[in-house]
C-alpha cells in the first residue's frame, strides 16, 4: 500500500469521531502489517493482535455482533461472509443465533483452524466453514451479508467488490466506515460503531414510464442521478417537468412521489431490474395503479461503483493516523 498512516482529521462524522476517537489506538495497532505463520497446538490460544497479514487480529465484541445481524435482518436464508474472520466469532454467532450459513474467510492458517474448532464446540459445524485465503483473492459475490472488522482503506478497497454485488445485498462493519459511501443505518454498541449499507441498484440514467389505462394512460420519461444509493431524479412529458419527491432506495426497492399532469399526488413504490422497473402508484384517495417503466439505452455505470480516489484512500488512512 502506498499510504501510510499520519494524522487524525476533524472530517470524521460524529458517531465515527467517538468511535474512531475512543478507539483509535486500537485502529493504529491493527494496522500492523505482516503474515501469520504460526501452527496450531491443543494449547493454541490467539493473543490480541496477533499478526494478520493486511490487520492483525481482535475480536468484535458480542453485543456488536448481535446488533450488526439484527441491523442487516439476518435470517436463515442468508448465507454470510466474514472477510477477515479470524476466531470465526461472527460467522459462529451467526449460525448460532439467526439460524444463518456462514463462511470465514482468513489468512491465518492457525486461525482457520482454530475457527473450525470453535465452530464444533458451538454446535454450528453443519452451517459454516471456514477457508484460508486472501480476501482480495477470493470470490464472495453469492453472499446475501458481508461483514467486515479491518481497517478504513482495506474497506475502500473492497468498495467497487461490495458495489458490484446483487441489489440488496446487506454489508455490515464494525468500527470503519466506506468513506463517501454513507451508511443506510449506524450503531453504537458501548461505543463501538456499527454500520450497515444495502448494495443499490443502478438506476441513472432514463425511463420511460407508463401508469394507467386508456384516456387515463400517463406516460412520462422519468431521469434519474445516483450516487452509491442517494437518488434524485424528475418526470417530465412534454411540457410537463418535475422532480421527484424524496427518492428512496434501498436495495432493488424504489420509491418517490410526484404531481402528476392531471395534478394527483402519486406514490410510487417499485422493483428495479436492470432493464425495468415495476410496482404500484397509489393516488391521494388510496387507489392503486401498476406501473411500468423501461430502461433508456444501456444504464450508465454508477457513481460510487468505481475503485476509490487516490485523495479518499489518503483521507481515510490520515483518519486513523496518531489517534
Ligand atoms: C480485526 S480482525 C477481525 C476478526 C473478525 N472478523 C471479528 O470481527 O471478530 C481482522 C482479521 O482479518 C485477517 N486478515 C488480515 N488481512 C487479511 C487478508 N488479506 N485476507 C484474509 N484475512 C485477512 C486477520 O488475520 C484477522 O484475523
Amino acid at each position: 500500500m502506498p499510504f501510510s498512516p499520519v494524522h487524525p482529521t476533524a472530517v470524521l462524522n460524529p458517531v465515527r469521531r467517538r468511535a474512531v476517537g475512543a478507539f483509535g489506538a486500537l485502529a493504529t495497532l491493527l494496522a500492523v502489517p505482516g503474515a501469520a505463520r504460526a501452527t496450531l497446538d491443543d494449547a493454541f490460544e490467539p493473543q490480541l493482535g496477533r499478526r494478520g497479514k493486511d490487520v492483525m487480529w481482535l475480536p468484535t465484541p458480542d453485543g456488536v455482533i448481535d446488533r450488526l445481524m439484527h441491523m442487516a435482518g439476518a435470517t436463515p436464508q442468508d448465507r454470510l461472509v466474514d472477510l477477515g474472520a479470524g476466531d470465526g466469532r461472527i460467522v459462529i454467532a451467526a449460525a448460532r443465533d439467526f439460524g444463518v450459513r456462514g463462511r470465514g474467510i482468513e489468512y491465518d492458517p492457525a486461525m482457520v483452524e482454530f475457527a473450525r474448532q470453535q465452530a464444533e464446540s458451538a454446535g454450528v459445524a453443519s452451517l459454516v466453514s471456514f477457508e484460508q485465503g486472501d480476501i482480495f483473492e477470493t470470490d464472495f459475490s453469492d453472499a446475501t451479508i458481508v461483514s467486515l472488522y479491518l481497517l478504513p482503506e482495506l474497506n475502500l478497497r473492497l468498495r467497487p467488490l461490495l458495489m458490484a454485488m446483487r441489489p440488496g445485498t446487506r454489508v455490515v462493519a464494525h468500527q470503519f466506515d466506506m468513506g463517501r459511501w454513507t451508511p443506510d443505518e449506524t450503531s453504537t454498541v458501548s461505543h463501538r460503531a456499527g454500520y450497515l449499507w444495502v448494495i443499490p441498484a443502478n438506476v441513472t440514467g432514463d425511463w420511460k414510464l407508463r401508469y394507467g389505462e386508456g384516456t387515463d394512460a400517463v406516460k412520462a420519461t422519468l431521469a434519474f442521478e445516483q450516487r452509491f444509493q442517494r437518488v434524485a431524479g424528475t418526470a417530465a412529458h412534454e411540457a410537463f417537468i418535475t422532480t421527484l419527491r424524496q427518492p428512496r432506495l434501498l436495495g432493488d426497492r424504489l420509491r418517490f412521489a410526484l404531481t402528476d399532469p392531471s395534478g394527483v399526488v402519486r406514490e410510487f413504490d417499485a422493483r428495479v431490474g436492470a432493464k425495468t422497473m415495476r410496482g404500484d402508484a397509489q393516488g391521494a384517495d388510496g387507489t392503486r395503479v401498476p406501473f411500468f417503466a423501461e430502461r433508456v439505452g444501456d444504464a450508465p455505470s454508477l457513481d460510487g461503483a468505481q475503485a476509490p480516489s487516490d485523495e479518499e484512500m489518503h483521507a481515510a488512512v490520515a483518519a486513523l493516523g496518531g489517534q
